[in-house]
């Protein structure tokens, strides 16, 4: 193993206090081992003269940001319909027209892994160009077992071709598929019977969702599907209450979820379930970029009833084409209302738990994976809309 990577004269944004002015960070192997003033930092650092030391010149370090919700494995794209949504149809009127998910999924089954791999990578890798060092993929664009499977696989292996971390989460229960509409329960039997243990088997996934709502799955359906999911061992998340309240967040909070995901139309009674069930809240703010008029989460109550909550760019071809987090993160304030300091824990600590870990902090022990940015304060960040601000990532201590 290499020496340490001691990174010095930064602003150091550790996400648990004030930001440091002068500050540095030591790492030793893949972790953080110290973080203080630059003036302070221990001067035998373990491995003796060898450290690789990084002036920072006064820029900006953070934790490196969390996207914990995307579905950037796909085939093909939907421009179309996006120049059909700023021509005032709606999205729900695509999707029942057969277009929205569904047009998705037959591209996606059609696309070879090739295919899927390089156009997922090249996602990442942009999302990781603006700061991001960890991303959760999301399958749900195969439908069958074979491309869910598939779908799945690749998303593993966008780890290795893009060089982040990448958390899995298996999206079987996205839309109910064309084949099965007349009979949606036997696509829930065979996502619980067929996809389910297959994928526990396989270990392809590190956590399941499913799309609880009108043009998916009613709540019954996605219980029956996330409970099967636990008694496999999976962590699980769902998508709530994004088109209409459906007791999506009340469904998330009696199965202990990791997150609920949109939460639009999610019910007081719902968020402060979430709240005490330790449920994170994640904010969607790139279909706000799209339509002006688009539903916006009541963050004011998500506050009062003191829900934790993360934002993520949802990157999908569908209602959010959006590859950067840091523009989440400006939306998330300028038209959710989010402050500053929300937006940060919101791309770092809690989009971390929204993954089932404690990172998304600069402190000792914990993997070292930073964004660091020609900027000198966090709000500088979100200030500059759509920018590329990050100057680089280091993840698992490796300066990239
Ligand atoms: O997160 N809500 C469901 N799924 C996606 C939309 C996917 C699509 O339109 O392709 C979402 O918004
Ligand atoms: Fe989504």
């Amino acid at each position: 193993m290499s020496g340490d990577v001691v990174l010095t004269h930064g602003r150091v944004a550790t996400m648990q206090g004030a930001l440091i002015d002068d500050g540095a960070v030591v790492i030793t192997g893949d972790r953080i081992t110290w973080v203080g003033s630059s003036g302070d930092r221990p001067s035998a650092a373990s491995s003796g003269g060898s450290a690789n030391v990084i002036d920072l010149e006064g820029r900006l370090v953070t934790p490196g940001l969390v996207d914990c919700h995307t579905h950037i494995v796909f085939g093909g794209d939907r421009v179309d319909e996006f120049e059909r949504r700023l021509a005032g149809e709606s999205y729900d009127a695509i999707h029942r027209s057969g277009g929205g998910i569904a047009s998705t999924v037959a591209a996606t089954r059609r696309a070879t892994d090739d295919e899927l791999l390089a156009t997922a990578a090249d996602r990442a890798r942009q999302l990781k160009a603006h700061g991001a060092t960890t991303i959760e993929i999301k399958s749900g664009y195969g439908l069958d077992v074979e491309t869910e499977l598939r779908m799945l696989r690749i998303a593993r292996q966008v780890e290795q071709i893009a060089g982040l971390r990448v958390h899995v989460t298996f999206l079987g229960a996205h839309t109910v598929p064309a084949e099965f509409r007349d009979e949606p329960d036997r696509y829930v039997d065979l996502v619980c019977d067929d996809m389910l243990p297959a994928v526990a088997r396989e270990g392809l996934a590190d956590s399941v969702d499913a799309f609880c709502d009108t043009i998916a799955f009613d709540r019954g359906q996605t219980e029956r599907i996330l409970r099967r999911a636990k008694d496999l061992g999976l962590p699980v998340r769902v998508h709530a209450d994004q088109l209409s309240a459906i007791g999506g967040a009340e469904l998330a909070a009696s199965l202990g979820a990791l997150s609920a995901d949109h939460l639009e139309h999610a019910s007081r009674v719902g968020l402060r379930a979430m709240a005490d069930a330790g449920v994170v809240a994640v904010l969607i703010p790139g279909p706000s970029l799209i339509d002006a008029d688009a539903p916006r989460p009541n963050v004011s109550v998500m506050r009062d009833v003191g829900v934790r909550m993360a934002v993520a760019t949802d990157a999908n071809p569908g209602t959010s084409p959006l590859l950067s987090l840091p523009l989440a993160m400006t939306v998330a304030c300028t038209r959710f209302g989010l402050t500053v300091d929300e937006a940060w824990q919101g791309a770092t600590t809690n989009a971390a738990a929204a993954l089932g870990s404690a990172g998304g902090v600069i402190a000792p022990g914990v993997p070292a994976d930073l964004a660091i940015w020609n900027a000198t304060r966090p709000a500088e960040v979100i200030y500059w809309m759509g920018a590329d601000l990050c100057d680089r990532v280091v993840i698992g201590g490796v300066v990239q």
